[in-house]
C-alpha cells in the first residue's frame, strides 16, 4: 500500500455521533459506541501508515454540561475502550497520552488511563493523544496560572513571557502543533479544540458523521492537505520564483 506524503500531526474533531444515531432512530449512546469502533480503525490505520501524532477530541470541557445519562455512558465507554485497546496499542507500538483536565474524570477512568499510558510509554510508534475533558480556553487558563505562580514566586519577570514559554505550559508542551485538523459531520468550527496550537493548521471539513467515517475519507483529507500551500505568512516559493524569473 502506498500513501501520499504524511502530515506529521493530524487532529480530529470526531463529531456527529448523536445525529448519526438519531437518523437511525437509536439513542445517542448507540452513536457513541459506533464512534468508538471508528476510533479503533482510524488509529490503527494512522499508525501503520506513518502518521507520527494523532490527536482525537473525545470529550470536551463543555461536554460535561450534557445530560448525566449521556456523560455517564460516555465515561463507561471510555473505560471499556481503554480496557480493550491496551493490547492493540501495544501490538502496534502506539504510545498513549492525554490532554485536558483529567482531574474531572471519574477515578476508575483516571486510574486506567494512567496505567495504559504507563504501559505504552516509550514505545516507538505513533503517539495517540486523547483530548479528554479538554477545552482550549481552560488549557490556556491553567497555563497562565502556572506562569503567574512563577512570577509571584519571583522566579521570572512578566517581560520574560513569550510564545515559547506559553507553549511549554500547555498540555501539548511535548508535541508539535497539528498540521491538519479534520472535523466530521458538517460543522465548521473549532469548539474550543486546540485554539493556540491551530494557528497555522490546515482544516478539512466533511459532512460525513464520525460513525460513518472511513479510512478512505481519512486518506481523502490527507490528499486535500497535500494540495495546500502552507505559507506561514510568507510569500509562496512559486511566486518568488516567478517574479525572479527562475
Ligand atoms: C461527538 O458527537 C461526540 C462527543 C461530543 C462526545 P456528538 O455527541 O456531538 O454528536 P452530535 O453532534 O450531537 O450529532
Ligand atoms: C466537539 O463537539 C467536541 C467533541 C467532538 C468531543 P461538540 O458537539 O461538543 O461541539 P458543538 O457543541 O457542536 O460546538
Ligand atoms: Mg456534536
Amino acid at each position: 500500500m502506498t500513501h501520499s506524503k504524511r502530515p506529521k500531526h493530524i487532529a480530529i474533531i470526531m463529531d456527529g455521533n448523536g445525529r448519526w444515531a438519531k437518523a437511525q432512530s437509536e439513542p445517542r449512546l448507540y452513536g457513541h459506541r459506533a464512534g468508538a469502533k471508528v476510533v479503533r480503525e482510524i488509529t490503527t490505520h494512522a499508525a501503520k501508515s506513518g502518521i507520527a501524532y494523532l490527536t482525537l477530541y473525545a470529550f470536551s470541557h463543555e461536554n460535561w454540561k450534557r445530560p448525566t445519562e449521556e456523560v455517564e455512558g460516555l465515561m463507561k465507554l471510555l473505560w471499556e475502550y481503554l480496557k480493550q485497546e491496551k493490547a492493540t496499542l501495544l501490538k502496534n507500538r502506539i504510545q498513549l497520552s492525554s490532554i485536558g483536565n483529567a482531574q474531572r474524570l471519574p477515578l476508575t477512568v483516571r486510574t486506567l488511563l494512567a496505567s495504559v499510558q504507563k504501559a505504552t510509554q516509550g514505545l516507538n510508534g505513533m503517539r495517540l493523544t486523547l483530548a479528554l475533558s479538554y477545552g482550549g480556553q481552560d488549557e490556556i487558563t491553567r497555563a497562565m496560572q502556572k506562569i503567574g505562580q512563577k512570577i509571584a514566586a519571583g522566579h521570572i519577570q512578566p517581560e520574560d513571557i513569550n510564545p515559547q514559554m506559553i507553549e511549554q505550559n500547555l498540555d501539548t508542551h511535548d508535541m508539535p502543533p497539528p498540521d491538519l485538523i479534520i472535523r466530521t459531520s458538517g460543522e465548521q468550527r473549532l469548539s474550543n479544540f486546540l485554539p493556540w496550537q491551530s494557528a497555522y493548521s490546515e482544516f478539512y471539513f466533511t459532512d460525513v458523521p464520525w460513525p460513518a467515517f472511513t479510512v478512505d475519507e481519512f486518506e481523502k483529507a490527507i490528499a486535500t492537505y497535500n494540495l495546500r500551500d502552507r505559507r506561514y505568512g510568507q510569500a509562496s516559493a512559486s511566486h518568488i520564483q516567478l517574479v525572479q524569473g527562475q
